[in-house]
Formats: C-alpha cells, sequence, structure tokens
C-alpha cells in the first residue's frame, strides 16, 4: 500500500514540476511515507526525520505523511516543532497546499474515504508490476493491530474505477497486476443500479487485458475467501498459484484472544478448498509471537501449523503493543527475551520450509517477470510465480521470460532462460 502511495504521490509532485534526488541535501521537499504497524517502523521514522533535518537545505520543507502521521497526531510537532506537514494516510493528496505558502504548516489526519483517489494525478509509467488498491481500511477488529485506527473502516472503491486505473497502468507498462486492501478480499462494492461487484469480478475482467500476463492480490482475511473466488483460482489461468493468508497463529486459544475470526479447523478447511481446485497452490503466512498469554504450548501449536501447511514464504514478527488497540492493556504480556527466542525458533522453521519448497523447483521451469539488476549489477532477477528471486544471466532480458530452474538455495533460485 506505501508503494502505491508513493508512486500516486511522487507522480503529484512531479506535476508541480518536482524531480527524485537520492540527496536529501539537493531537496526542496522531503516527506516520509511511514508505516504504524509496530513500534520498530514508527521509531525509525523518528530516527530518520532526525537525521534528514541534520542533512537538509534550510529552506526545504520537510514532513511525515502516512499512518505514523495518524498514530502521532499534533504530538509530531511536539516532537519535531519545525515540521512542516502531517498528513494521514488519506490525506496526502493535500501536500500541494503547503507549495503555495511553505511558511505555513499543514495538518490533516482525518479519515477522508477514498478522495485521495479522485484528487491524484494518475501514474505516467508503471513498474511492470502494477499495485491497485481496491479497497482501504479495515473493519477485523483483530486486537493487536493499529490499522483499523490509521486507515478507518473499510471503504471498496468503485468497480469501474478500479478496471480504469487497471487498464491504464496495463496501458503505460504494467504486465502484472496485483490488487491491494488491509482486506482485499472482503472488497464488496454495489454500484447506482444495485449491482454488487467481488473481488473475483475485477480478477475476471482484468484477465481479458491481453498485456495483463499474472493476477494476484494481497492481503486476504481467511474467512472472507468466497467460493467465487476460490473457484477462480480453477479457471483463470492468470491468476498465480499464491495466496498470502496469514493465520498469525496456531493456538485456538491465541486467535481467540487475537479476535481472529476463526479457529485452526476452520483455517485448514479453507486451505484444503483451495488444494482441491489448484493442486499447485502454495500459501505464505505472516506469524506474531509472544501476544499476551501466549504459553509455551500455544507457541508449539504454531510451529506445527506452520509445518502442516508448508508455508513456502512468509513474514514473522514479535508481538508488538501499539496505542489504540485492545491487546496493549491485556494481562500477561510475554517478556522480549521470550518473543526473540520464539521468533528465532519459527524462523529457523519456516526457513527449513521454505529452502526444501524453493529446492523441489530444480528443472522445473516457470513463466517468470522481470524485476531487476543484481546487487552485482551483472546478473538479472526475475519473479517465479511463487514470488521466488530467480538470478539469471542472460544478453537478452525480456520483461516476461520461461525459465528453467538449475540450482536453489533459502533465499533464491537459479535459472536459465529458454525458447
Ligand atoms: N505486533 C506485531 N505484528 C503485528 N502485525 C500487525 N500488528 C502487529 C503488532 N501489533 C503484523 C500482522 C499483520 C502484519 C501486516 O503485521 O502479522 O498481518
Ligand atoms: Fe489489522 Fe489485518 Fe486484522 Fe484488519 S484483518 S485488524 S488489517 S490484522
Amino acid at each position: 500500500m506505501n508503494v502505491y502511495d508513493g508512486l500516486r504521490i511522487a507522480s503529484m509532485l512531479e506535476k508541480h514540476g518536482f524531480t527524485q534526488t537520492e540527496n536529501v541535501g539537493d531537496a526542496d521537499i522531503i516527506l516520509l511515507n511511514t508505516c504504524a504497524v509496530r513500534a520498530k517502523a514508527t521509531d525509525k521514522v523518528y530516527s530518520a526525520i532526525g537525521r534528514i533535518r541534520q542533512a537538509k537545505k534550510p529552506n526545504a520543507i520537510y514532513g511525515i505523511v502516512g499512518c505514523v502521521a495518524r498514530e502521532s497526531g499534533t504530538d509530531a510537532f511536539r516532537r519535531i516543532p519545525d515540521l512542516n506537514f502531517v498528513l494521514g494516510p488519506q490525506s496526502y493528496h493535500k501536500l500541494p497546499e503547503i507549495l503555495s505558502d511553505p511558511d505555513t504548516k499543514l495538518f490533516d489526519i482525518n479519515l477522508g474515504g477514498l478522495e485521495k483517489f479522485d484528487e491524484l494525478p494518475p501514474i505516467t509509467k508503471s513498474p511492470l508490476v502494477a499495485y491497485i488498491p481496491v479497497q482501504e481500511g479495515c473493519n477485523h477488529c483483530c486486537t493487536y493491530c493499529i490499522v483499523p485506527y490509521t486507515r478507518g473502516p473499510e471503504i471498496s472503491r468503485p468497480f469501474n474505477d478500479i478496471l480504469a486505473e487497471t487498464m491504464h497502468a496495463a496501458n503505460v507498462g504494467a504486465i502484472e497486476i496485483c490488487f491491494i486492501g488491509q482486506n482485499v478480499n472482503g472488497y464488496k462494492y454495489t454500484d447506482k443500479d444495485g449491482k454488487t461487484y467481488r473481488l473475483s469480478d475485477i480478477i475476471r475482467e482484468t484477465a481479458k487485458i491481453d498485456s495483463v500476463k499474472r493476477i494476484r492480490f494481497t492481503s486476504s482475511y481467511p474467512t472472507e475467501m468466497t467460493d467465487d473466488l476460490i473457484q477462480l483460482f480453477g479457471t483463470e489461468s492468470k491468476l498465480l498459484p499464491f495466496l498470502n493468508m496469514p493465520i498469525q497463529s496456531g493456538s485456538d486459544n491465541i486467535l481467540q484472544k487475537m479476535h481472529r475470526q476463526y479457529n485452526v479447523d476452520e483455517y485448514m478447511q479453507i486451505i484444503n478448498k483451495f488444494k482441491t481446485i489448484r493442486p499447485d497452490i502454495q500459501i505464505s503466512s505472516d506469524f506474531i509471537v509472544g501476544f499476551p498469554g501466549e504459553s509455551e504450548n500455544d507457541f508449539m501449536e504454531t510451529c506445527a501449523i506452520a509445518k502442516r501447511v508448508g508455508y513456502i514464504n512468509s513474514y514473522s514478527f514479535k508481538y508488538s503493543p501499539r496505542p489504540h488497540t485492545a491487546a496493549a492493556i491485556m494481562q500477561q504480556q510475554i517478556p522480549e527475551n521470550i518473543k526473540s527466542e520464539r521468533l528465532i525458533k519459527l524462523d529457523s522453521i519456516l526457513n527449513d520450509i521454505q529452502r526444501e519448497f524453493n529446492l523441489s523447483c530444480i528443472d522445473k521451469t516457470f513463466d517468470c517477470l522481470y524485476e531487476g539488476i543484481d546487487k552485482t549489477g551483472t546478473k538479472h532477477i526475475y519473479r517465479t510465480p511463487y514470488m521466488q528471486p530467480c538470478i539469471v544471466e542472460t544478453n537478452n532480458a525480456t520483461p516476461f521470460a520461461h525459465i528453467k530452474i538449475t540450482s536453489a538455495n533459502k533465499s533464491c533460485l537459479h535459472g536459465k532462460i529458454i525458447d
């Protein structure tokens, strides 16, 4: 979501005559587009702002946009009094107001709904992967999560706006479309004629665009997986066989305390439906370890579910208490050292699964999408349908290539382009 917001902000500033620079000292305007999901992310913002303050030109204007702006509110100005703007995730389209008078302070952390999508100019050139938001905000009340506070209640964008933006992205270079939203599969929009559209309708229409070769979406809430969407994995070949569907914990006890609306059995039933429809599907998850009250046994259940599902790529986090959330004031907060130990254990399990899956890809061929040059500056990186990075040596790096995997390790694959 932040990548998308960042591109829209960049195109807005370009319309006002700005160009991008990598060097803080050269910039006339500097903004940090921020994430507040864990405390570490918020802390990083304030240390980065401190560094920017030292390095920037004296008359350059600077500020914070996104979820940390909303989380901090006016406190951001108390911490850093000479900030020029603090704009929440649904008000960054107001940034140009400060350009006409850099001496004012701009503050808006209201939840403006979909206004920003109408206000911002479309991107002029798309990366090969275009992220298209279909909804914003979240109505789930996971007790650890700040997102319902920072991004507000769920709102689905009009169906036609999404299709128009998708078509535009394809026209200006996108080959893969990734639909995004905090609760992407909860997408539901009813037009003025009373017709209701779901995510499956968006995917079906998008698949008709010739130049779009791959479609995916993230992030999904397990119990919002409707049958129309699951069925589509059996019929729509452009839909990648890779799904992010976070379970968060493998313990029914903790899932209940997290206010997740499923138990492990129900979650497994959804996974099984997918496997029946699309046997080659692979799943990724997010995990939180050290949620308040998590016993050693609860944690072992998380390790067990990770192995049982065989998640090929996951994100695991230590529970981080956040303001405006119920879990932050729960009893039985877990000590930091135990959280760290559990994270190391879980990561080791997840890494083993990932390595094993990567090794199982050797000798297979995949249609892969170009991503860029590797760190050495000599080889090219592609992404497989399972989003694994695949390193290729070639003088003819086309945007979309058929690649045979020749070797693999935990973090990447190596392959060669075949005709
Ligand atoms: N602490 C740790 N991880 C969190 N996440 C959300 N809130 C917290 C928190 N307070 C994780 C969840 C979510 C991902 C985006 O971030 O796993 O799926
Ligand atoms: Fe946060 Fe996701 Fe839960 Fe919504 S569903 S409250 S975004 S963790």
